[in-house]
Order: structure tokens, then sequence, then C-alpha cells
């Protein structure tokens, strides 16, 4: 079962077609890559999936239910229950320590639980690090602490937007492992990136180029 579709979704920032008729799923459990070069369209694409943002045309479907016909608390439920975000710049909040950005994310979710915030930390190797500020981590450790942030509401769907971009081998090789625990949870992965290596691990690959779906590739049937 799908639970979030694109049927034909079109979005026109004026004359700019970022996105233009583009047709894909994501199913429960699955890990879909998009990919595609700077400026195709892949962060209006993640921006409009992560109900952030509306189509200008076309149909967004939610776990079978049109998103246009969702108010916006129905659409913000669906986005505080089901979806975690993680972005490539991290937006932390600079004078927070790690415990507490994490727990403000719980705030908003109305589930403020210092063990459970220090359990999402120790998940992502961060135990030693909860009393460290932002400026005090490392960006690999940043990274982490965004994952940590953005599974405290045990979400269904993951959607990270070039969550890798800014970092090294060895803590995208930490970031890998850690979306392939949550692949292996049974958590649906969507991952915006540029690098081949790590979008293959993937169960499809949807490429876009100037705004147009380029190809579906499968590499694992769910
Ligand atoms: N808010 C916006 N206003 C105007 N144009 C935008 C806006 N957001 C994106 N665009 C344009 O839409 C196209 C796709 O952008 P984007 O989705 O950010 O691409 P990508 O993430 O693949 O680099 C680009 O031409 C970009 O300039
Ligand atoms: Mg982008």
């Amino acid at each position: 079962m799908e639970i979030l579709k694109f049927n034909g979704i079109c979005k026109y920032f004026g004359d700019v077609k970022a996105l233009d008729n583009i047709s894909f799923g994501v199913k429960k459990g699955e890990w879909v890559s998009i990919m595609g070069p700077s400026g195709s369209g892949k962060s209006t694409l993640v921006n409009i999936l992560s109900l952030m943002d509306s189509p200008t045309k076309g149909e967004f479907l939610l776990g079978g239910d049109d998103a246009s016909s969702l108010n916006e608390a129905q659409i913000l439920e669906f986005r505080r229950k089901k979806i975690g975000l993680v972005f490539q710049q991290f937006h932390l909040i600079p004078y927070l320590n790690a415990i507490e950005n994490v727990m403000l994310n719980q705030y908003y979710h109305s589930c403020v639980d210092e063990k459970s915030a220090k359990s999402a930390l120790e998940r992502v190797g961060l135990a030693h690090r909860l009393a460290h500020r932002p400026s005090e981590l490392s960006g690999g450790e940043q990274q982490r602490l965004c994952i940590a942030r953005a599974l405290i509401n045990e979400p269904d769907i993951i959607i990270a937007d070039e969550p890798t971009g800014n970092l090294d081998e060895a803590n995208e090789a930490v970031i890998l492992e850690l979306f392939k625990g949550l692949r292996a949870e049974g958590k649906s992965l969507i991952l915006v990136t540029h690098n081949e290596e790590l979008g293959k691990y993937a169960d499809k690959i949807v490429r876009l180029r100037h705004g147009k779906l380029d190809k579906i590739e499968v590499l694992n049937e769910i």
C-alpha cells in the first residue's frame, strides 16, 4: 500500500516549472532515493511530500486521502504524527544543548520526556554529548542530533533532504547505517541525495531532470 502518492503533481513559481507532471508512490517500509542535478526540483518535491508546501496542480494522496481535502489541522496532525524531517542545514537551536534541542521537538509533539530524549541520543551514538551545544559538536554529530530529533515522534516516514551534503565520508557512513537501521524497523525513507553510492541503497530511485520525471529505477520490489 502506498502511504504517499503523487499523481501528475506540478509546482510553478511564476514562469518556473519547478515540478512538471510528477507521478510516483512511496510504500510502507520502502526506501526511495530522489536524485537529479541541482535545480531539478528535488527540494520542491520533498517540501510538498513533507506538507510544508502545496502543489499548483495534481493529486497528492496521504494514506489514501486526497491532501487537498484535508484541513490545516488534519495536515498538521499528519505531519506531526507520521513524518520526521532531516535537513542538510541542521536548523538546530544554538543556545540549547543536545538534549534540549531534542526535547524542544518533543515539546512541539506534546511528548516531553527526558528519558526518551536521552535514549534517542544514545541510539545515534551521542550519549556522551548530551550537554554539548551545536557549536561544540562536529558536523557529523550535529546531523546525528538532527536524526535523533526527527525520531522523537516515532514517525512512519523519514524525509531527508541531502542529509550528508555537508559531511565527510566517515560521517556519511555513520548516517547510512542509521538509515539502514530505520528501514529494517519498517519505516519508509525518502532520501534526497547527489551521491550515487548512497542513492543505490534505496528500493527505488526517482530521477528528476528540469522538474520532469527522468526515470524511476526499481532496485528492489517491495
Ligand atoms: N520559492 C521559490 N521561488 C521561486 N523559485 C523557486 C523557489 N523554490 C525553488 N525554485 C526554483 O525551482 C527550481 C527547482 O528548485 P529546487 O527544488 O530547490 O531544486 P533542487 O533541490 O533539485 O536543487 C529551481 O529553478 C529553483 O530556482
Ligand atoms: Mg535542494
